[in-house]
């Protein structure tokens, strides 16, 4: 399975749940490419096939004001308009309250409706090892 994590960080909690789960995919077999948001916005936005040799999307946030940050909501409008089919998607969050994650990911989801949602992976900050453990269920039940 190929699968492409997008994410934003703006202090390195979300970058470094990323790299974890990004090592857990390869562990697994999955052929992985990380992008963080601001990086890659160009080469989607002049790529309308972008997407096309992904099975699986990981699209993951920080929690800013209850949502995505704004820069990656503002990639997700250009991701919104290749209009993708027929992939699955992971959210994922980090926070500073206790479950607020959860909004980033619910942000994230819902402008995605079409796509097999497998589930939403979060931690506040860096607390990260139950995140993982998770991530690493999902992915085993995705072989
Ligand atoms: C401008 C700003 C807004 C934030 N808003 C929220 C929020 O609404 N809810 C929350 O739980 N945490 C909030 N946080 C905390 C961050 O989501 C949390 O520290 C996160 O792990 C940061 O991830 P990063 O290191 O990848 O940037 C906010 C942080 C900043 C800087």
């Amino acid at each position: 399975m190929k699968s492409i994590i997008i994410y934003n960080t703006k202090s390195g909690n979300t970058e470094q749940l990323a790299n974890k789960m990004g090592e857990v995919l390869q562990k697994n077999g999955h052929e992985v490419d990380m992008y963080r948001d601001k990086d890659i916005k160009s080469q989607i936005q002049s790529n309308d096939s972008f997407f096309d040799p992904y099975d699986l999307l990981v699209f993951g946030s920080c929690t800013h004001a209850m949502a995505p940050a704004r820069t990656l909501k503002s990639l997700l409008k250009v991701i919104k308009k290749q209009n993708i089919q027929n992939k699955k998607l992971i959210c994922f969050g980090t926070s500073g309250g206790p479950d607020m994650w959860k909004k980033a990911c619910s942000g994230i989801q819902k402008r995605f409706p079409q796509l097999e949602h497998i589930g939403d992976i979060g931690c506040v900050e860096r607390e990260n090892d139950g995140a993982i453990k998770k991530f690493e269920e999902l992915v085993q039940n995705l072989q």
